[in-house]
């Protein structure tokens, strides 16, 4: 399935069909398209197996930076097909996949995944990516709210500082020396799963910087809605910097200013117009 007509990005434009290739499966293409995106157009999800566990893998980030979608195209291993367009004649090698749009192929898909709890502050507090609470007071530094073992860790090539380290195996969470961070918030806007906020008290109130992947971005001094990890109201925010520097790509990071009691728990906003 494709979206044609999509009502913030508009009609899709008119693009040269192409024709590539999973194993001896033909799959039609449009020019310049991602591979997951004609594999995903021909009902194909799962790219790879999982070398520990062999449960299926798909696009997980769509930026890259995951590793999830990887599989081997005209020969090369782990190319990330997420973001490789498409090219004609191109042979991706088959993992223990059946044919797209087969009934078997259909059974194959891994069942929908249950909706995961929401990790309480507590535990998300035990990981080796949250700052101490006395850390947080002597000034901005990053909280890293990732627990899961995914294979995972543009945080720790992006900061500068190499306050983020991921350990070996890639799918061991990360883990933060606080005393390192400066707050800048590389890492927010570099973490996928959005996973990472940077925290800081200023008297009676905190401040909360987020990444915000909406348009148009709030503007400073605008009252927000603060919510919290299940989305639920918590109290009114007030929009104090937006940065959306080269160095951020394409994420914002918007820092807000709440009650400091909403510290470990405003992790995003609701701007209503
Ligand atoms: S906020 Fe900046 S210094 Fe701190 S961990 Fe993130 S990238 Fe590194
Ligand atoms: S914090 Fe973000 S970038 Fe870092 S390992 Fe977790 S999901 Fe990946
Ligand atoms: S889905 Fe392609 S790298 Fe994450």
């Amino acid at each position: 399935m494709r979206i044609e007509d999509h009502p913030v990005l508009g009609t899709a434009e008119t693009a040269r069909p192409v024709r590539i290739w999973l194993g001896d499966e033909p799959i039609a293409a449009r020019g310049g398209e991602p591979i997951a995106a004609a594999l995903a157009a021909a009902g194909t999800r799962v790219s790879r197996l999982s070398a520990h566990t062999g449960e299926p893998r798909g696009v997980f980030c769509a930026l890259g930076r995951c590793t999830d979608c990887v599989m081997t195209v005209d020969g090369v291993p782990n190319v990330r097909t997420c973001v490789t367009p498409v090219r004609d004649g191109m042979r991706l090698a088959a993992p223990p996949l059946p044919a797209p749009r087969t009934r078997a192929r259909r059974r194959s898909l891994p069942a929908p995944a249950k909706q995961a709890p929401v990790p309480s502050v507590a535990q998300l507090r035990s990981l080796p990516g949250y700052p101490s609470e006395a850390r947080v007071r002597r000034g901005p530094v990053a909280a890293l709210e990732c627990g899961e073992a995914i294979p995972c860790d543009p945080c720790a090539a992006a900061c500068p500082t190499g306050a983020i380290r991921v350990a070996e195996p890639i799918t061991n969470p990360p883990v933060l020396d606080a005393e390192r961070c400066r707050g800048c918030g590389l890492c927010v806007a570099a973490c996928p799963g959005m996973a990472i906020f940077v925290l800081e008290r200023v008297g009676a109130d905190a401040l909360v910087s987020l990444p915000y992947e909406m348009l148009p971005l709030p503007r400073v001094g605008r009252r927000a809605a603060a919510l919290d990890r299940r989305g639920r109201r918590l109290g009114e925010a007030e929009v104090v910097r937006v940065r959306r520097p080269q160095s951020f790509g394409r994420c914002a990071v918007v820092t807000i200013r709440v009650p400091a009691r909403h510290l470990h728990r405003a992790r995003a906003i609701r701007v209503t117009p």
